[in-house]
Order: C-alpha cells, then structure tokens, then sequence
C-alpha cells in the first residue's frame, strides 16, 4: 500500500510542477484565433487588429483561422470542443455567443458553460446600410418601400444566428417587412453584393460599413445609437430617422475553451488588456468606429456575467420576431 501512494504523489507532484513550468513558459509556438465567419468581415477585421498586438505581447504569431458555417455556430463549436491549452481561442460576438442559444435547437455548445471568457474586444453600433441605387433617400422612405414591396427586396445576412441575422430580424419585425433573406458566410461577402446591387439592405457592424459609406458606394440611413458616431457624423441615428424603438449595438470578444488553465487565462486576458492600451491598436479600432470597453468592462468576469445576460436578452426578442427555436 505504502509503495502505491509513493507513487501516487510523485506523479501527482510530476504533474503540477509540469503544469506550473508549462504554464510559466506559455507561450511556446503560435497560437490560433478562430474567426467563426468569412475573412474580410468584421469579426475577422477585429480579431487580426487585436491579435496583432497581442502577438507581440506573448511573442507568438496570433494566427487566424477563418471557420465559417451556421451563422457562426460552426466555428464556435469548433472553439469550444479545442484543447484547453491556451493554443486555440476564438473571435465570439453577440450573435455566437448571444442570439444563437435561441435559434438552434440542437446548438452543440452553451456559450456561458463551454468557454473561459477573455475579454470583450470591441463594441459595434449597428447601421441600416442599402445598395447605392437604392430608390429611398431616407429611413422612412427605405421602410415605405420594404412595406410597398413584399418578398421583392433583398436582405442580406452571415446566417441564421449571426449579428446581421439576429439585428435585422429585429429591424424587419419592428416595421414589418418581409424580404427575401439572402444568407453568406460573413458580411464581408455580403458587403461585396451590396455594393455590386446583388442584394439590397443588410444590418451591419460599424467596422464593416464605415469605409464603404465615406466611399459612397452604400447608402446609411441610420446608425442605431442613442449618439451618432463620431466616425459617421453625418448619418442620423434611428431615433432622429423616425425609427427610435430600432437600438441596438453587437460585441466582439475573445474566448478559451472551458478547463484552460487560469495562469494562462490570465497571460490571454493581460495580452488582450495590453492590446487595448496600445494607442495605435486603439486608433484602428476607434477609426473603424468602434468603441471601446471601459477598464471594468475588460475584465473575464465581466465578459462571463456579459453573456449570460445577452443570451437572455436575445431571446424573447427573437422569440417575438418569431425566429426562435
Ligand atoms: C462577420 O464577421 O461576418 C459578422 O460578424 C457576421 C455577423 O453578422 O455576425
């Protein structure tokens, strides 16, 4: 008996002394961020930004692995089924880690249980973007001509469950439109249709519409803030349109799979702080109208209390839009 409880304790002993070297020496080669949707898009625009920087905290390539599918959830399964090891973290947003619980009936992860929060990463005001040529000039007139044409306009989306999804089923809902759904594997794609005429009208993140709204080649008629973007001055908000129930922003943030040990944790959550104190990071993101959590805003706690109340926000919104599971 003496003999096998020896040996007990020096493995046991072996393993966390292996853990804590393994821990101090984290990270030893590149690390993974999984985008759950297409390259190009803003979840990906965020998550090379900020990777970027934390890069150079950690010392390891911050490489970005674009798995789209499912309006996000394939990507997020993916993300939350990796090794706990600190190698493989993940770009969530409000639509993966927010609406989808309430659109999939059979969702393989549970974003509260199956993740270790990192932080939120960035904040994004929502903007009703349309096709340059679309005959409306403003808000009122875009809905007058969703409500006159039933089934003949086209909305585009990144998949049942995604920011795009779940915001314009929000928007159709509250002026009871009812177009044809059109769905991509991000809104990076999609934004190529929009500004090719392919599609008509998206709900989209500030950092994926910004430039092609200073370049005129999409319409905005409102950004759905309570202020009008600092980036945008001159795009009303909804309230100012005539639309003021239509208030919503999204989030993008990071996530480890649930078990990554919590000296790691804590290296990933010091290396996404530092990114977001980084001025030139910060410029990127604010330029793209972004805006920025606050320090208490940053911190794991935070973002875990965050995502229990957005999965419970989500859900009779879309439940009332009919859309739920
Ligand atoms: C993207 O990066 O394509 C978007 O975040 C998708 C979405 O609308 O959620």
């Amino acid at each position: 008996m003496q003999r096998t409880l020896f040996a007990i304790v020096t493995a046991v002993s072996a393993l966390l002394a292996a853990g804590t070297g393994y821990a101090q020496n984290y990270p030893t080669r590149p690390l993974t961020i999984i985008v759950p949707f297409a390259a190009g898009g803003p979840t990906d625009v965020i998550a090379r930004i900020v990777g970027e920087n934390m890069s150079k905290t950690l010392g390891q390539q911050m490489i970005i692995e674009n798995v789209a599918g499912a309006g996000g959830t394939t990507g997020t399964t993916r993300g939350a089924q990796a090794a706990p090891d600190g190698y493989t973290i993940m770009m969530g947003h409000m639509g993966t880690h927010g609406a989808a619980p309430a659109l999939y009936a059979q969702l393989k992860y549970d974003p509260a249980r199956d993740f270790e929060p990192i932080g939120l990463a960035a904040g994004t005001p929502i903007l009703i973007v349309g096709k340059k040529n679309f005959p409306a000039a403003t808000l009122k007139e875009f809905i007058a001509y969703l409500l006159a044409n039933p089934g003949k306009v086209n909305e585009a989306h990144a998949g049942i469950g995604s920011v795009s999804h779940s915001t314009c089923t929000m928007l159709n809902y509250q002026i009871g439109a009812k177009p044809t759904r059109v769905a991509y594997r991000g809104t990076g794609p999609a934004m190529n249709d929009l500004v090719g005429g392919q599609v008509d009208y998206m709900c989209d993140q500030i950092v994926n519409v910004i430039e092609q709204i200073k370049g005129g080649q999409i319409k905005a008629y409102a950004i759905a803030t309570t202020a009008r973007s600092p980036e945008l001055p001159d795009v009303p908000t909804t309230k100012e349109a005539g639309l003021p129930a239509y208030e919503v922003s999204a989030w993008n943030a990071l996530f480890a799979p649930k078990g990554t040990p919590k000296d790691i944790m804590a290296k990933l959550t010091d290396a996404l702080g530092k990114a977001l104190a980084d001025n030139a990071t910060r410029k990127r993101l604010l330029d793209l109208g972004a805006v920025l959590p606050a320090k208490q805003e940053q911190t794991p706690a935070y973002l875990g209390e965050f995502v229990k109340k957005e999965v419970a926000r989500w859900q009779p919104i879309l439940k009332g839009a009919g859309e739920s599971k």
